[in-house]
C-alpha cells in the first residue's frame, strides 16, 4: 500500500479539524479525561485524533491505532496488518498558549515495535511544513530531501535538551558537563518536531534522557532522523527501540553526525 499520500491527507485533515478550536484552546471548558499517555486530553487533541482515524477509515484501511489519547484500538478485519502510531498534537501546551511550535506525528509499522516503522510524517501545523520518510528512501521536508548538520564542535552547536520533569534534580547532573560546554541550548516544546530539526540540520542535536517521553511522540521522528542520515541512539549508544504502546517511555541522544553524537555521549553520565 502507498502510505505517504494517505499520511499527507491525515495531516491536512488534522489542520482542518483543529483550526476552529485553536483560538479557544486555552479556555477552561469541558473535561475530556486523561488520555492513554497519562496527560489530560483537550478537545483539540481529540479532534486531531478523529481526523487521523476518519481519514484511514475512509480509505478502508485495517489498522491497530496506538494513540496518546485513545490508546490501543483495532479497526477493520485485519488490524494486525498495520500499526499506526499517533500523537495527534505534539506540543499541546504550545498550541494552547499561542506558542507557534506544535505538530501532528504519525508512524506506520508492520509490527508493534519501533524498529519496524517504515513510513512516517511529522507536520508542523503552525507553519504548514511537513517532514516525511519512508524506509530506504531518505527523509524529506515538503517533498525536498533533507540532510543533517555536519557541525561537530561544541563551541558552535545548537543543542535541544528536554529537562521538563519534576525529577530534574536527578537528571540534570548527568548532563551539566555538556550544558557547560555547548554553545546554544534550546527546548522548543514539541519533541517530534525538535527531532525533525536535527534531521534537516536546523539544530545539531536533541537529547531527552528524562525517561518520560512516549513512543507516540518519537516513532515517526525516529524514522525521519534515521533516513535523513542523522544518528539517534539510547543515552548509552545502543540502538533505540521500544514496544509501540502509549505507556512505553524512551530516552535518546540524536545528533546530526557520528562525531557530534560521540562527543555528546562522552559528556553524559549514563
Ligand atoms: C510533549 C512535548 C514536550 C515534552 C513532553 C511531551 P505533548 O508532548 O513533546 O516537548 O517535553 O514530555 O509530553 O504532551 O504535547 O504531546
Ligand atoms: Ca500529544
Amino acid at each position: 500500500m502507498e502510505w505517504m499520500p494517505i499520511l499527507l491527507e491525515c495531516a491536512r485533515n488534522v489542520g482542518r479539524n483543529i483550526a476552529p478550536l485553536i483560538r479557544n484552546a486555552n479556555k477552561p471548558g469541558l473535561s475530556f479525561g486523561i488520555g492513554a499517555g497519562g496527560d489530560p486530553m483537550r478537545q483539540v487533541d481529540l479532534a486531531a485524533e478523529r481526523a487521523v482515524v476518519d481519514t484511514l477509515l475512509a480509505h478502508e484501511i485495517s489498522f491497530t491505532l496506538i494513540s496518546e489519547e485513545s490508546g490501543i484500538m483495532r479497526y477493520g478485519d485485519k488490524p494486525e496488518e498495520s500499526y499506526v502510531v499517533v500523537d495527534p498534537i505534539d506540543g499541546t501546551t504550545n498550541l494552547t498558549r499561542g506558542i507557534p511550535f506544535y505538530a501532528t506525528s504519525i508512524a506506520v509499522s508492520t509490527k508493534p515495535e519501533m524498529q519496524f516503522v517504515h513510513a512516517a510524517l511529522v507536520s508542523d501545523l503552525f507553519h504548514n511544513v511537513t517532514y516525511t520518510a519512508e524506509r530506504g528512501c531518505g527523509a524529506h521536508r515538503d517533498g525536498r530531501r533533507i540532510y543533517p548538520s555536519t557541525e561537530d564542535s561544541l563551541d558552535e552547536v545548537v543543542i535541544g535538551v528536554d529537562l521538563n520533569t519534576y525529577k530534574v534534580r536527578e537528571i540534570a547532573p548527568r548532563i551539566t558537563g555538556l550544558l557547560a560546554k555547548a554553545k546554544h541550548i534550546r527546548h522548543l516544546g514539541a519533541n517530534s518536531l525538535e527531532l525533525c530539526y536535527v534531521a534537516d540540520g536546523t539544530t545539531d542535536a536533541f537529547i531527552d534522557i528524562r525517561g518520560k517521553l512516549r513512543v507516540t511522540d518519537t516513532a515517526a521522528a525516529w524514522l525521519i532522523v534515521n533516513e535523513a542520515g542523522a544518528k539517534i541512539t539510547t543515552p548509552t549508544g545502543g540502538p533505540l527501540n521500544a514496544r509501540l504502546d502509549p505507556r512505553e517511555r524512551v530516552t535518546f541522544v540524536a545528533a546530526g553526525n557520528e562525531r557530534l553524537h560521540k562527543i555528546i555521549l562522552d559528556h553524559i553520565k549514563a
